[in-house]
């Protein structure tokens, strides 16, 4: 079988000669340019990115495996994206990140990839990057940190941030201890170790087949994440001899089974964006309803933060993603494809959980409904999203007068000033934070509430916005919204006082006031100004599609060849 790769190192002529020659300056010999399949592993090693500080080390358990099965493995850098440090938001820069994944391996001569990815952004970018080029890849993800540990209690990174907050703002916490618990909640290698994006992410990869067993909760500091590692570089060898490439994992079932894996995990209302985003580059027809329809009645087993309170840690040693995998039983479509070559009903039969506490039994859940529920109404005409398992049951059937912010700028100058008119049956709306508002659909829709409401002992509210929010985080939130307020929903035209009802039940979320009046609104509305007249941000402003078609840039949907025919010199 002859290789792409062979089309750089496989010829005598002068091409052949400047492709492998410069490559014998890191010390390769003759016997790698012998027509063996070219492995790249593309990392997001940065120390900008905390959670993929320990991915160069990654890579070299790759390349072990690689070498053992005969490949060649080569190492390259994308742009990374760490959630904690990026302005304005680490999303911005997915679809710019996806396009660098797509574009490096286009240009080069790889047969094969490795993907290493971990914190929330750095999952979705790579695969869809490689899904728009379909060349065999495995992903391994990095790994959760350690539980932290804080007088004598564990406590999850983000959950903890914001329940901390509010109780220093509550009064509740000394700002001392605060401080203590900074140092002693992120304290190994690895990604936030809640149920968050970045774990909900690395359960899509093994849920979608594109990961090995078990990759979804290994600690990055346990030794078997290498070995994992290892043999993930030998088998993409085997992958790439037996043309198995990305299409024929990425099925509609693979989908199908990752959106009810969410459900049972209680995982991110981060992963509808992404998977979104990810089918379209793939081909799979993959739409917001499909995530209320396949969610609906899929228990939420996992008893981790922010739903529950356990972490990954604690996950992986109960048994991990198999054993609810295995629960989940014909919720499951056991005959989908894996990376490995076998179906993912292979890959758990026979899985067990060690502790019926974090890992629930489908009789016993921890929520009897674990999806994402898919909310309509003329406040959201395509779509808004809430995570029943994260919400406060009785605020999920709610009318309320809203209190508006028209900027997260407004909301912060706002929300703590004791003459706010604001009570907790009250609805909380925050504009301007969606995919072109913000821009980049920044994670702040979970509101904190307002002081004088927290110091009453009251810890939740009903917040619609169109913003998203942590994966870490918590609450009886709307996110979403679409169309967003910059793009004219009707959500721009929501004032003070107006009643807002939420019915979770009957998916449905509306503002009660009429057409005319809206009519009326929208006659003086004005959309905000651009962010930028230049460079990624104006690209970006000007085809960003809505949350509810995964906010990728329209021109990234689908893929091209991975061929590129014209030389370099
Ligand atoms: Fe990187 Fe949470 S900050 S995964």
């Amino acid at each position: 079988m002859k290789l792409r790769s062979s089309k750089w190192f496989g010829s005598k002529d002068r091409d052949g000669f400047i492709h492998r020659s410069w490559m014998k300056n890191q010390g390769r010999p003759d016997h790698l340019f012998d027509g063996r399949p070219v492995i790249g592993i593309c990392n997001t090693w940065s120390e900008l990115t905390p959670c993929n500080t320990h991915f160069r080390t990654i890579a070299d358990h790759v390349k072990r495996g690689v070498y053992e099965a005969g490949g060649f493995p080569l190492e390259f850098p994308v742009m990374s994206m760490g959630e904690t440090l990026m302005r304005p938001t680490a999303m911005l820069f997915r679809n710019l990140v996806s396009m660098d994944v797509e574009e490096s391996i286009r240009a080069n001569p790889l047969d094969g990839v490795i993907l290493l990815a971990g914190c929330d952004k750095t999952t979705p970018a790579l695969l869809m990057g490689a899904a728009s080029c379909d060349i065999p890849a495995i992903m391994i993800s990095g790994g959760p940190m350690l539980n932290g540990k804080f007088q004598g209690r564990d406590i999850g990174s983000g959950t903890d941030v914001w329940r901390f907050s509010e109780e220093v703002r509550a009064g509740l916490m000394s700002e001392c201890d605060f401080l203590e618990a900074e140092s002693c909640m992120n304290r190994s290698a690895g990604h936030c170790m809640t149920m968050g994006t970045a774990s909900t992410m690395a359960s899509v990869v093994e849920a979608l087949g594109i990961g090995l067993p078990t990759n979804a909760a290994i600690p990055a500091v346990d030794a078997r994440r290498y070995a994992l590692a290892h043999v993930a570089g030998q088998r993409i060898v085997e992958m790439v001899r037996e043309d198995l490439r990305m299409s024929k994992i990425l099925t509609r079932k693979a989908f199908e089974n990752a959106i009810r894996i969410v459900g049972a995990i209680g995982g991110s209302t981060n992963a509808v964006i992404h998977l979104l985003a990810i089918a379209a580059r793939i081909g799979v027809d993959l739409t917001l309803d499909d995530w209320d329809q396949l969610g609906r009645g899929v228990p939420c087993l996992v008893n981790l933060m922010p739903s529950g309170k356990y972490l990954m840690e604690d996950f992986y040693y109960a048994g991990g993603l198999p054993a609810v995998i295995e629960d989940l039983g014909e919720l499951i479509h056991r005959d989908a494809l894996t990376v490995n070559g076998k179906t993912i009903g292979e890959n758990v039969a026979g899985a067990r959980c060690f502790n019926r506490d974090v890992i629930k039994h489908r009789e016993d859940p921890l929520t009897r409904e674990g999806g994402i529920a898919v909310l309509r109404g003329n406040l959201c005409p395509n779509g808004a999203v809430l995570k029943p398992s994260a919400a406060t049951p009785e605020l999920m059937k709610h009318h309320g007068r809203a209190v508006v912010f028209e900027t997260i700028e407004d909301f912060h100058a706002r929300v703590d000033d004791p003459s706010l008119d604001i009570d907790e049956s009250c609805v909380m709306v925050l504009k301007n934070c969606g995919p072109r508002g913000y821009p980049g659909m920044p994670e702040v829709g979970n509101m904190p509430l307002p002081q004088k409401i927290l110091k009453r002992g009251i810890t939740d509210m009903v917040r619609i916005s169109d913003a998203r929010m942590s994966g870490t985080a918590y609450g009886t939130v709307a996110l979403h919204v679409s169309p967003e307020a910059a793009a004219g929903g009707v959500l721009a035209l929501v004032q003070d006082g107006d009643q807002i009802e939420l019915n979770v039940e009957e998916r449905r979320l509306h503002l009660a006031v009429d057409d005319a009046e809206l009519s009326q609104r929208r006659s003086k509305w004005k959309p905000p100004a651009p962010p930028s007249d230049r460079g990624y941000y104006k690209l970006y402003y000007e085809h960003v599609m809505q949350a509810d078609r995964g906010a990728d840039l329209d021109f990234l949907v689908g893929g091209s060849s991975v061929e590129v025919t014209r030389e370099s010199h």
